[in-house]
């Protein structure tokens, strides 16, 4: 799945929900999250994102891996 990562946080920009066919991007807090369960890799979101927030989380850079359970935890265990 995709995974929406830490330069989202306080920009919120919001322009991956309107990308997203299956509407799986939540807002929360001081960011969003991709539900990995719903999340069909589409890559549509990935382009959008004005600063680069969301990466596919199998090239997810180190800096960055924590954001996969971060994406996770918000919508609790499966
Ligand atoms: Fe939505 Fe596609 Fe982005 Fe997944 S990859 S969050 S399905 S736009
Ligand atoms: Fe955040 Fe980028 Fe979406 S800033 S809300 S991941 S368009």
């Amino acid at each position: 799945a995709y995974v929406i990562t830490d330069p989202c946080i306080d920009v919120k920009d919001g322009d991956c929900t309107v990308a997203c066919p299956v509407d799986c991007i939540y807002e929360g807090g001081r960011m969003f999250y991709i539900h990995p369960g719903e999340c069909i890799n589409c890559g549509l979101c990935l382009s959008v994102c004005p600063v680069d927030a969301i990466s596919w989380d199998e090239e997810i850079p180190q800096s960055r891996v924590q954001f996969k359970a971060v994406n996770q935890d918000f919508f609790g265990p499966d």
